[in-house]
């Protein structure tokens, strides 16, 4: 049997990883400042995780959920005081797709409504609700097409105003628009989001897949604006690499029983996983870590030659390139032997690395960085 060939390749095999750097077979090493996608949150291969893991694994590593499990309670506890959403209730799934999948279905089970607000750029998922908010036609085959969702301009006050109404179910909005080109929204548009979804009855949805877990230098990125939605979603950089996914959930939306489930979600490995991510996140003070790195890149981006403009917060960074980002980050992996990431809209390169870099490592990117936007400045003789 062959793979289903959906992905397209580096030609490049990790073996080994460990803090922000990664091995190949060849003995090669590379700076990891994708973190696979933002998954990487606290460092490859962190001591704690994996002792966690392994103290876990030899005990027990499946049961249903069907039986009590305080490992999960332990892990809704903590992930509620360290985001600070104490009264809100956890369910646990598997990925980030889930978790979106799971956020709308129960917005729909509160308000009884059908109609979704989207925004341009967004990216939820690919599975059925969470690829019917995410603005990618191409993604869709023709029995996805049949959604209920309105995809309005990002940061468009008077355009999001004229679409909501009481039959609106729910306002579906990334933390910081990842995919889409690091978009960040404005403080005011959040807040009139929760202003107007609240006034309507309408179930307001965070998607913090790849913006939270103290990535932008806040818990969650919508607590840069202060508001508190009724949903809030988690994946990513939950399990540094486990795959897990939460659902935040305002105590007004009420549980039933069956009314959501999961084989997976939840087992023992996944809340080890999640707990030990919390516990070096509390102790390493790696939220404030992300702020100062994520600032100080920055602050250098922004005085380079050959940088459009750098937009993001945290440890979540786009730099939109004069040259082509594409090209850029091919070089960037191929001579300076840095992981990076892409996206084509914005011709922009995405910065998602584990949040416990260090100024040094941060220095080694910047110093690459710049000598390929320079190589880029000089004309081909
Ligand atoms: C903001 C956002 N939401 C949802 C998802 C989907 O997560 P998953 O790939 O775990 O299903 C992603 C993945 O990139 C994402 O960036």
């Amino acid at each position: 049997m062959n793979l289903f060939d959906v992905y397209p390749l580096f030609d490049i095999t990790p073996v080994k990883a460990e803090g922000t750097f990664i091995w190949d077979d060849k003995g090669t090493k590379y700076l990891d400042f994708y973190g696979g996608h933002a998954v990487i949150s606290i460092g490859h291969s962190h001591p704690h995780y994996v002792k966690k893991l392994d103290e876990q694994i030899s005990q027990i590593a499946f049961y249903s959920n069907a039986v009590k499990m305080p490992l999960q309670n332990l892990l809704a506890e903590q992930l509620g005081k360290l985001s600070g959403y104490t009264d809100y209730n956890l369910f646990l799934c598997n990925s980030g797709t889930e978790a979106n999948e799971n956020a709308l279905k129960l917005a729909s089970f509160h308000n009884g409504r059908k109609k979704v607000i989207a925004f341009k750029d967004s990216f939820h998922g690919r599975t059925s609700l969470s690829l019917g908010a995410t603005d990618d036609a191409k993604l869709s085959a023709n029995i996805n097409k049949d959604h209920h969702v309105v995809f309005l301009p990002f940061n468009d006050v008077d355009a999001f105003k004229n679409a909501i109404d009481e039959t609106t179910c729910a306002v579906i909005i990334e933390g910081i628009q990842g995919v889409g080109g690091i978009n960040v929204p404005s403080l005011d548009f959040l807040r009139m989001l929760e202003t107007e979804c609240n006034k309507l009855g309408v179930v307001l949805i965070l998607d913090e897949i790849q913006s939270g877990y103290g990535r932008s230098g806040k818990f969650f990125a919508h607590q840069h604006s202060a508001i508190q939605p009724h949903i809030i979603t988690t994946a990513k950089g939950m399990g540094n690499g486990f795959p897990v996914a939460g659902v935040l959930i305002h105590p007004d939306i009420k549980a039933k029983h069956g009314m959501l489930g999961t084989t997976f979600g939840g087992n023992y490995l996944a809340c080890a996983a999640s707990l030990s991510v919390l516990e070096v996140i509390e102790n390493e003070n790696l939220i404030s870590n992300a702020k100062e790195t994520g600032n100080f890149i920055m602050t250098e981006l922004k005085k380079m030659e050959g940088v459009k403009s750098v937009r993001g917060l945290g440890l979540m960074i786009g730099i939109e390139t004069e040259g082509d980002a594409n090209l850029i980050r091919k070089k960037l992996l191929q001579d300076e032997k840095i992981f990076t990431g892409f996206s084509s809209g914005k011709n922009t390169i995405r910065l998602l690395p584990p949040l416990n870099i260090t100024i040094e490592e941060a220095q080694m990117f910047l110093n690459s960085i710049n000598t390929i936007l320079q190589q880029q400045l000089i004309p081909n003789t």
